[in-house]
């Protein structure tokens, strides 16, 4: 296998605590009319003053109806309110959902809609406006990479519009401002974020051609996404507990960022696989988080691609300091994870329609490093319904 390594990412990254007081001077670069997307919670916290106050000497206006999930019409109002200001550049402060819809908001006010038109993979016919992401929680790391999650309309399923053009071109990760996360967003985006780290390290790997790097936004396993997974999976594992635990350590809250920002680059490049794409399926039937459904999916998943990946989970385990399949999964129980699909309310008659439902998110079954089927889905789905030990070491021997 020929070595190879891809790196799209944020054309500047500001990380540290006080970088919010930044804004100003780099949406000052772009022009004069700045739109700022957040939502009502997190347009009432003192983070959110200090990125205001220092876009003060521009001509600002608030979109503060960002909704989570990022429903139709959350974008048709933040388009509509955008196509009245014509912003020089957006501001996004907030979690995921808010950075994906100004991702979406930047795009369809670029290049015009419908939404749709943008699913295809590469389909972004070019830059949109220039977008300023703030963090508010460690864990999509949304700041770093070429993927807007939003809900369809029709389908009510999440669906993934990606490409390089939607990276933001100025990451300002602040930890001051996830200080006042509450511990239930902390642990489900904390975890989400070591998803993204483990299944960026773990993710398939192809030879590559010019045609495989230029022809998708996320192309698999490469050296440099390698490198800031493993690192970002040590700065979550150490520091994701405290930060539950005590949300005003800044220390933790800045492991946890850096580690989530490292997330984000490298899954943003390699991309994501099964406990992302098992996740849209018992998201849609329980509503639960995004991250709480990676986060319990994630060591069932591990399992069953270990034997395809020995050599990286010998190297996560030495992160960890034990097995890091038995080290990820006690985590989850340590933060506040439900312990099985059971316990989320999802009958064991769903999982075969779930499975079936997954089987068919190629961006993310595709770059699995053991092949997926119906089959191995519902017995990782099986075996994280059960929550137990015996039956998650059991599904490594499933057959895809
Ligand atoms: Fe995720």
């Amino acid at each position: 296998m020929t070595d190879f390594a891809i790196l799209r990412a944020p054309s500047e990254v500001l990380f540290g605590a006080g970088m919010a007081a930044a804004a100003g001077r780099v949406a000052a670069s772009h022009g004069h009319r700045v739109l700022v997307i957040t939502d009502p919670v997190i347009a009432s916290t003192p983070g959110f003053a200090t990125v205001t106050d220092s876009l003060s000497a521009l001509e600002v206006t608030i979109f503060s109806d960002a909704v989570v999930d990022v429903p139709r019409s959350a974008v048709d109002a933040a388009v509509a309110l955008g196509e009245s200001v014509k912003p020089d550049v957006i501001v996004a402060v907030g979690g995921g959902s808010v950075i994906d819809l100004a991702k979406v908001t930047a795009l369809l006010l670029a290049h015009g809609g419908p939404l749709e038109n943008y699913y295809a993979v590469q389909s972004v016919p070019g830059p949109v406006v220039p977008l300023i992401a703030l963090p508010t929680t460690a864990g999509t790391g949304s700041e770093a990479t070429p993927v807007s999650v939003i809900t369809d309309p029709a389908t009510e399923m999440k669906i993934g519009v990606a490409s390089p053009h939607l990276i933001p071109r100025h990451a300002i990760c602040d930890p001051l401002l996830t200080i006042g996360a509450p511990p239930i967003v902390t642990a489900h985006s904390g975890i989400d974020a070591l998803s993204h780290a483990v299944e960026a390290y773990m993710a398939a790997r192809e030879e590559p051609t010019v045609d495989l790097v230029l022809g998708r936004p996320q192309v698999g396993k490469n050296l440099l996404s390698d490198t800031l997974a493993l690192t970002a999976a040590g700065h979550i594992a150490r520091n994701l507990a405290r930060a539950v635990e005590d949300g005003s350590d800044l220390e933790a809250r800045t492991g946890m960022l850096y580690g989530s920002l490292l997330a984000g680059i490298a899954f943003g490049n390699s991309g994501v696989s099964a406990a992302h794409a098992l996740q849209f399926a018992v998201g849609a039937a329980t509503h639960t988080s995004h991250g709480l459904g990676t986060g319990l999916l994630l060591p069932y998943v591990m399992e069953f691609n270990r034997p395809a990946r020995t050599a990286e989970i010998a190297e996560l385990s030495a992160l960890m300091g034990g097995d890091a399949i038995e080290q990820v999964h006690a985590l989850g129980l340590q933060i506040g994870l439900p312990a099985s699909l059971a316990e989320i309310g999802v009958d064991q008659g769903d999982l075969r329609p779930m499975a079936e439902a997954s089987v068919g998110i190629k961006r993310l079954i595709d770059n699995n490093p053991r092949p997926l089927d119906v089959d191995a889905l519902e017995a990782i789905l099986d075996a994280a319904w059960h929550g137990d030990p015996e039956r998650l070491r059991a599904v490594g021997l499933a057959t895809a």
